[in-house]
């Protein structure tokens, strides 16, 4: 047989694979940009730890599944958790006040469709106060994650102030710090399961502001190991699972 016989045929395979992998390249499929945020709950039975189910990560890259629904239950007023954290909540609350910090929640749950309004009532705001709209946006996206992002739409998240701070602001700022309800929360609000959740040092890397007002549950093994290791959950869940 003579080589162009097979040479030919070979190279025209080849070219059409090559032709297909390109295809594929530019055909969108939102699957391949990112992850179910649930997905990596890792496996309870390898684990000491409480409230795997509680134990994953939700940002940019992983993603709330569209279809993802949670039952809640509220904590403080209306303000609600997942039920199966809510409890934890409410004590951490109850052993606050029994030793006269008032701990204020302003947010809890929040739906997608909640979550978008904040987040576009937010950059309405910057553009007043001077911003382009896209300035505007990128200042926002560091303050409000968008839908299907955040931990609140999870109903893992907690922001919590003091009882007049509305008195003193129109915002929730990074002052927060200063307060007994955040000294209280820095020593003790993980023996109850919640991290603080964006801290300071680690704004290149969570992708926010520091917020020393946000709390997430993430099961009291992790909160205690996370708030050892000084480490934001990014970090931990990648390098110490
Ligand atoms: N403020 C945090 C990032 C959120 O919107 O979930
Ligand atoms: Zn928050």
């Amino acid at each position: 047989m003579k080589p162009e016989r097979i040479l030919i045929p070979t190279i025209c395979i080849y070219a059409l694979y090559l032709g297909v992998q390109l295809l594929f390249r530019f055909v969108p499929n939102s699957s391949v940009n990112f992850r179910n945020a649930e997905a990596n709950i890792p496996s309870a039975t390898e684990h000491r730890a409480d409230n795997l189910w509680a134990y994953y990560l939700i940002n940019e890259e992983n993603t709330l599944s569209t279809d993802f629904t949670v039952g809640l239950e509220p904590v403080q007023g209306s303000f609600m958790l997942d039920e199966r954290c809510a409890d934890y909540a409410k004590q951490m609350i109850a052993d606050a006040a029994a030793e006269g910090i008032e701990l204020t929640v302003v947010s809890a749950y929040r739906s997608v469709q909640k979550q978008q309004e904040n987040l576009e009532s937010y950059i309405q705001r910057l553009i007043t106060a001077g911003h382009n709209s896209k300035e505007a946006r990128r200042l926002a996206e560091k303050e409000i994650a968008l839908p299907y992002t955040s931990e609140h739409n999870a109903g893992l998240a907690l922001d919590i102030l003091t009882p007049d701070w509305w008195n003193t602001h129109d915002d929730v700022t990074a002052d927060f710090e200063n307060t007994e309800q955040f000294r209280w929360l820095s020593e003790n609000a993980h023996k109850y399961g919640f991290i603080m959740r964006y801290p300071k040092e680690y704004e290149d890397v969570t992708g926010y502001v520091y917020e020393p007002w946000h709390y997430r549950f993430v099961g009291v093994y992790y909160a205690e190991k996370i708030k050892e290791s000084g480490l934001p959950l990014e970090y931990f869940y990648k390098t110490n699972f």
